[in-house]
């Protein structure tokens, strides 16, 4: 039963006579998972979490959200760090409030389906290394992904919430598909297989304040397991929804710090501990430790993050989630994904397609994965189909998909479609109606197999068997078997700081252009020296190089001692360009490692930047026309491409896990 809201306090002095509320709306923080999830890509590090950690704790959250979704992806491939050591590493320092993880149901913290024999491994490991709360969901809503990991939870003796991905056809909740009757029904379908909680996912910003006020009175009539409200703030309505929402009866909402707060990510704590102030469901919440939290994260914790935040844009909402009804995260990878092919004139279009293609594809809610696998089939159509041929390239997760691996959809598959799908397909050209991990092969020993001498226990290999292209690259990393590039360190407060000094100078005009030139390596004669000019101070390396003294590098001073090719990053390229190769030849000439006269042929070019997963095809081996050749992953999906005649391969320009240009000469048929 729902109640009403009662304001019980009429003095503002807080401190003092604030009551004890009847019905305090738990909340649930997202700020060290979907928060910097949805801002800043996922990059948080576990290094940046520690200073607030034990602060957070004392808040009084009912639970912290530190883990899954995407954080085991970018963890181990982005920023060098083992997944499983930030549960530890949090727990050290979290004692009291619950940890809560996104589980993607058979998809775990992935992107297609794992066999039953990974996923068991995989929820026992998460439990045993300090996890409490699994916030299960499907993209589908096909609850037979549920079968295989929820005893497991069951068993472990944690919290399985079940999750219902909030989904609309039409701008408001209702239609044939998704209205309050479906989601009822769905209510009572995680009920009835143990939910110790139901958790609406609004995964897009799109649950309307009314909307949301009736199907939590209708959920609250009708369910007893206590309610729980996920959204989005991208459309602009998350607070008016969160607050119609606890009006309603909610029990547990989820926030962010407001550092982590807006734009893609969620509503913010503080305002609504105000705004809840003592009524009846106060939360209870000390204002003043959660600004002490925030003094941190704005000094010592976004610094670092601050450059990946999308602010190109005024305004924090994202009125196309509004016209469109797509998650905020799904528009970005679509408009980075037209960016890196050249093609953001063709944004119109995909937006004109994406409703087709969605409903082609079983009107299926737009959620990792499915939002992808949507949202990249959409690019492909709109870049690659003529007027004679739609669906010209379809990706292997629609394959998939067609086939029934990821499960049953809303509605039915366009037949046309799917028979195009799963023609040659290589599972089979009939689609199944079972629960999808049936049809996969255990896969937990071969991955032991296949990492045996470098994984050192379980967790290892479950990086491998979850991913095993960055997976295996990490493990090699983690145990000095190859050196972690670049890329994945952490940045530093003091890099923060001089990159901060440098845009400060270019916008008073005070920077000199640097020409960008070639550095010749330091040699063993190298000299350096001081140079001051006015009040600037350079470190100036010189060495001889047999003919007259050559000026090897000059770096200012006030930077750190090792710092990386000085102020690169807001240096603009000097104009004009040296008659250099272009990068594409350049590009295309690079890699070939096959002898030159083998490279007469038809070369097949990657449609669209990427990583090459596997060649299915080795030198020699003939290709019919239209025969896949390799699978290239681009926007984390898998993509078949085809050989563009047939003959025999020439050349093999890459290998397994190398990174590709938009362009890059991939193999040559001849
Ligand atoms: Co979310």
């Amino acid at each position: 039963m729902s109640e009403d809201i009662q304001v019980k306090m009429t003095t503002m002095n807080y401190d003092k006579d604030r009551p004890a509320a009847e019905n305090p709306v738990k909340i649930e923080d997202l700020s060290l998972r979907d928060g910097h999830q949805s801002l800043f890509a996922t990059r948080g590090r576990t290094e940046d979490m520690i200073p607030v950690a034990e602060m957070m704790d004392d808040v009084g959250f009912w639970a912290l959200e530190v883990w899954g979704g995407a954080t085991f992806d970018t963890m181990h491939r982005f920023l060098n760090e083992d997944p499983w050591e930030r549960i530890r590493t949090l727990k050290r320092y979290i004692k009291k409030t619950p940890f809560s993880m996104l589980l993607r149901g058979q998809n775990l913290v992935g992107y297609r389906n794992y066999a039953d024999d990974v996923a068991r491994a995989f929820v026992e490991r998460a439990a045993e290394n300090g996890m409490d709360i699994f916030r299960t969901f499907d993209a589908l809503n096909d609850f037979r992904n549920f079968e295989t990991v929820v005893p497991v939870i069951k068993q472990c003796d944690k919290h399985f919430q079940g999750c219902i991905c909030y989904s609309l056809t039409e701008p408001r909740m209702g239609g044939d598909v998704y209205n309050i009757d479906y989601y009822l029904k769905k209510a009572k379908e995680l009920e009835s297989i143990g939910a110790d909680s139901i958790c609406i996912k609004d995964m897009a910003g799109l649950v309307a304040p009314y909307d949301v006020f009736a199907l939590i009175k209708a959920l609250k009539d009708e369910v007893s397991a206590p309610i729980h409200l996920h959204s989005h703030f991208t459309s602009g309505m998350s607070q008016m929804s969160m607050l119609k929402a606890i009006e309603a009866g909610v029990d547990i909402i989820d926030t962010c710090m407001s550092p982590y707060a807006f734009r893609t990510s969620h509503a913010a704590v503080e305002p609504l501990v105000m705004a809840l102030l003592g009524t009846n469901r106060d939360t209870g919440f000390d204002i003043h430790h959660l600004a002490a939290i925030n003094e941190i994260l704005e000094k010592e914790v976004i610094p670092k993050y601050r450059h990946l935040l999308d602010d190109t844009k005024m305004s924090i909402i994202d009125i196309n989630v509004l016209l469109h009804q797509t998650p905020g995260g799904m528009l970005s990878n679509l408009v980075n994904q037209l960016r890196e092919m050249d093609a953001l004139d063709k944004l119109k279009d995909v937006f004109a397609e994406l409703p087709r293609v969605r409903k082609d594809l079983g009107q299926v809610p737009l959620v990792t994965p499915t939002s992808q696998i949507v949202g990249i089939q959409t690019v492909n159509n709109v870049l690659f189909d003529d007027e004679k041929e739609r669906y010209k390239m379809i990706t292997a997760q629609v394959k998939d998909l067609c086939y029934g691996l990821y499960g049953k959809t809303a509605t039915p598959i366009n037949p046309e479609v799917q028979k195009k799908a799963l023609k040659g397909y290589e599972r089979g050209e009939e689609p199944i109606t079972c629960r999808p991990a049936e049809v996969l092969e255990p896969e937990l020993d071969k991955a032991k197999e296949d990492v045996k001498g470098l994984a050192a226990d379980l967790d290892d290999t479950l990086i491998y068997a979850l991913y095993p292209v960055t997976g295996k690259r990490f493990l090699k990393w983690k145990y000095g078997k190859a050196q972690p590039p670049e890329e994945v360190r952490a940045k530093t407060l003091e890099e923060v700081k001089a990159e901060e000094e440098l845009i400060k100078k270019a916008r008073a005009g005070k920077l000199v252009e640097k020409p960008d030139k070639q550095q010749p390596p330091k040699g063993e004669n190298l000299r350096t020296f001081n140079v001051f000019v006015d009040d600037e101070y350079f470190d100036v390396g010189v060495e001889s190089t047999g003919g007259a003294p050559v000026v090897s590098y000059v770096q200012p001073g006030t930077m750190p001692a090792p710092a990386p090719a000085a102020p690169a990053p807001v240096a603009p390229a000097a104009a004009p360009a040296p008659p250099a190769p272009a990068p594409e030849a350049a590009a295309k000439a690079a890699p070939a490692a096959a002898p030159a006269a083998d490279t007469d042929g038809t070369p097949l070019a990657a449609p669209m930047p990427g990583m090459i997963v596997n060649y299915e095809k080795n030198v020699g081996d003939t290709v019919n026309e239209g025969e896949t050749v390799l699978i290239l992953e681009a926007m984390k999906m898998e993509n078949a491409l085809p050989s563009p005649t047939s003959g025999t391969v020439k050349a093999i320009n890459f290998s397994s896990g190398d990174s590709v240009a938009k362009g890059d000469v991939l193999a040559i048929i001849g």
